[in-house]
């Protein structure tokens, strides 16, 4: 190795070392060699906190090795005031929370559980808005990294091969009729090796895709990079806008059947795009062009998932 680097055997011995400190398994073998034996369960925290997560002013980043959901421990974070763009991580969630009141289950070290603060300035019915950036940030992340035909079922299910890689969960906070806070929790499928009888037809993960292990610490800093970056671009012109024309490319729904789940009554229609509030546009089979709100609606696929 230290020839093939051209650095010194102690260099090499340095970082094997920083390496085992980290929790890889590494076995040496006298006048050979290392051979990888293992990788770390969870995250090494020390470069946890050295990933470079964006710039939010003064936010910080929590780890937890277990908590009930980390939705949670973002509300009560923002209670003490912390900044927008403050993060909670955890490697395992004994009460994650999916959306429609729906249990996300969270096993520990194989998939990425985290939540971010934010605080616009925008009006409260724009905040769903923010689930779609949040899906594109997570679709863009997908493809730049590993270089996966990602899509995004509406508003923010991503998805891989019509199967769902990652959801995310929005909570809105109210003072008056102004937003106090939204908390943006997100849930990657990342290292899981085989999920349960009732979601395997439907949930995939970057290791059934990719058929080996990835690094959850550089997925989560390239999540919360594209998420700053497209989050500011949307609040500044309070309107999806500026991401519109990308998320749209994303948009496996776009022409296909949907249900729609509209409380107030479903019904199918053909999906055509999404517009710059984050609706889904659609046409009735009477011709009738809806505009489904995401905060309060969803929409699955006529023939199966998508
Ligand atoms: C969905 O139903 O698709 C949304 C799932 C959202 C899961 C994430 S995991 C991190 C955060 N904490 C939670 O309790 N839920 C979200």
């Amino acid at each position: 190795m230290s020839d093939r680097f051209n650095v010194s055997r102690t260099a090499v011995w340095k970082a094997i070392r920083s390496l085992e400190e980290e929790g890889y398994e590494i076995e040496a073998v006298r006048n050979k060699g290392y051979r990888l034996a293992g990788v770390p369960e969870l995250m090494s925290e020390k470069r946890l906190f050295k990933e470079n997560l964006g710039n939010w002013p003064g936010a910080k980043l929590c780890y937890y090795e277990e908590t009930d959901s980390t939705n949670n421990r973002i509300d009560e974070l923002a209670g003490s005031g912390a900044p927008e763009g403050t993060v909670a991580v955890a490697e395992e969630q004994t009460k994650g929370k999916g959306r429609r009141g729906r249990v996300w289950k969270s096993p520990k070290g194989s998939g990425l559980y985290f939540s971010v603060l934010l605080r616009p300035e925008i009006s409260p019915h724009k905040a769903s808005m923010l689930t779609l950036v949040k899906a594109l940030a997570v679709a863009e992340a997908l493809r730049n990294l590993y270089g996966l035909e990602v899509q995004i079922k509406w508003p923010n299910d991503v998805v891989v091969n019509g199967r769902k890689i990652c959801g995310i969960l929005t909570e809105m906070k109210m003072e008056d009729v102004y937003i106090r806070h939204i908390i943006v929790g997100t849930g990657i499928n990342v290292n899981i090796e085989v999920f349960p009888e009732e979601i395997r037809e439907t949930a995939t993960s970057l290791y059934l895709e990719l058929g080996h292990k990835v690094d959850r610490i550089e997925l989560l800093g390239e999540v919360m990079r594209n998420l700053e970056k497209a989050y500011r671009q949307v609040v500044e012109a309070e309107s999806l806008l500026p991401v519109l024309e990308d998320y749209n490319k994303y948009l496996v729904n776009r022409g296909r059947r949907v249900r729609v789940l509209d409380p107030a009554g479903e019904y199918e229609a053909q999906a055509l795009f999404v517009n710059e509030s984050g609706e889904l546009i659609v046409e009735t089979d009477d011709k009738e062009v809806k505009h489904v709100y995401a905060g309060e609606v969803s929409v699955r696929g006529v023939y199966g998932y998508v």
